[in-house]
């Protein structure tokens, strides 16, 4: 422990790369090294167009909608290209899936191994009201022998080797796992690197915030389960001091996933009879989401109560209802839930 008043020895993200690939050694070959050490190059540049965009006039409409019907926005279609052009850069990507583009981006000229799905910048709708937006990602290795097909992306989530999301807050937020526990990381501006602050985070299930969030928008169009279900979260409660559970929905996805992450409860957007298949995406924001939360032990599962990570989408913009958070939340969900 250094005796000066700073802390000489930082953890930066690409040393803690180096680590985990030398402790997971000989298996770990670099590769995914590279691809991560790619990702936090992309981060790093969407974290600065953000910052710049009230400047440079990037807010308000792109003029055009996406494959998923979404209004894009300046900042989703150039995080979009920012995103393409780092993954294509990286030399090992080869298989792309991103919310702003319809179909799967296969580079011919790269040889890599592994296939991206992202979301490039989510929560846009909030973005121009200065509301926490983020880029998600999940990672898959191409299938044996495989050179880059849709193949490789749609399938189980369980299959995932490395998610996270990056959220653009006061600080750049990294929570990453590639499969050995969730790691928080911060961006140091100054520096440029990405630094360990939360190691190994671990959702809290004795004394986790009694929080749920959900748009009560949609209440109308709720299955009667989900109505019953919250319904009884807004009674008192015996194991919270005879106070109902507090109501926080920011509508930023990664931002409500990192409240929970970091205080505890639940996150839901259900299917319902407006949205029969839910609004979130399966492969860039509910196997990426998924598989931290159960990285930080908690949990995930959409609307009928199966694990999220069990699905395999067969459209690659296939969408999915889902609930997430701390373990005993979601069991309290599943009690609900009817089979
Ligand atoms: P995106 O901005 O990537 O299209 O995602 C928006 C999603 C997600 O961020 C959030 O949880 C959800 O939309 C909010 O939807 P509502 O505004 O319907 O609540
Ligand atoms: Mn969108
Ligand atoms: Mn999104
Ligand atoms: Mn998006």
């Amino acid at each position: 422990d250094s005796k000066t008043p700073i802390d000489t020895d930082l953890i930066t993200l690409t040393r803690f790369i180096i680590e985990e690939q030398q402790r997971l050694a000989p298996e770990a070959t670099g590769e995914l090294s590279l691809l991560l050490n790619a990702l936090q190059y992309a981060f790093k540049f969407i974290a600065h167009t953000i910052r710049r965009a009230e400047l440079v006039n990037l807010i308000g409409l792109y003029g055009q909608t996406n494959s998923t019907g979404d209004d894009q926005k300046k900042l989703d279609v150039i995080g979009d290209e920012i995103f393409i052009n780092a993954m294509k850069g990286s030399g090992n990507v080869k298989v792309l899936v991103s919310e702003e583009q319809e179909d799967l981006i296969i580079f011919e000229g790269n040889s890599g191994n592994y296939a991206v799905c992202c979301d490039p910048i989510d929560g846009s709708s909030n973005l121009d009201a200065g509301v926490s937006v983020g880029t998600i990602f999940g990672v898959y290795k191409l299938q044996p022998g495989s050179t880059g097909s849709i193949k490789d992306v749609l399938r189980s989530g369980n299959e995932m080797v490395a998610a996270g999301y990056t959220m653009y807050g006061a600080s750049a937020h990294l929570m990453l796992t590639t499969g050995s526990g969730l790691n928080g990381f911060t961006l140091d501006t100054n520096l440029g690197e990405f630094i360990l602050t939360h190691p190994h985070l671990k959702l809290d299930d004795s004394s986790h915030k009694k929080i749920y969030s959900v748009n009560e928008g949609n209440s109308h169009y709720w299955s009667d389960d989900i109505k019953e279900y919250i319904a009884s979260l807004k009674q008192p409660q015996a194991d919270n001091h005879d106070k109902p559970y507090s109501a926080r929905y920011i509508g930023s996805m990664v931002a409500d996933v990192h409240r929970t992450l970091l205080y505890g409860g639940i996150f839901g957007y259900p299917a319902d009879s407006k949205s029969k298949t839910g609004k979130l995406r399966v492969l860039y924001e509910c196997f990426p989401m998924a598989l931290l939360l159960e990285q930080a032990g908690g949990m995930a599962v959409n609307d009928k109560g199966e694990r999220i990570l069990d699905l395999t989408p067969k459209k690659i913009h296939e969408r999915s209802g889902i609930w997430l958070g701390s373990k005993d939340e979601v069991e309290k969900l599943l009690t609900f839930i009817k089979k």
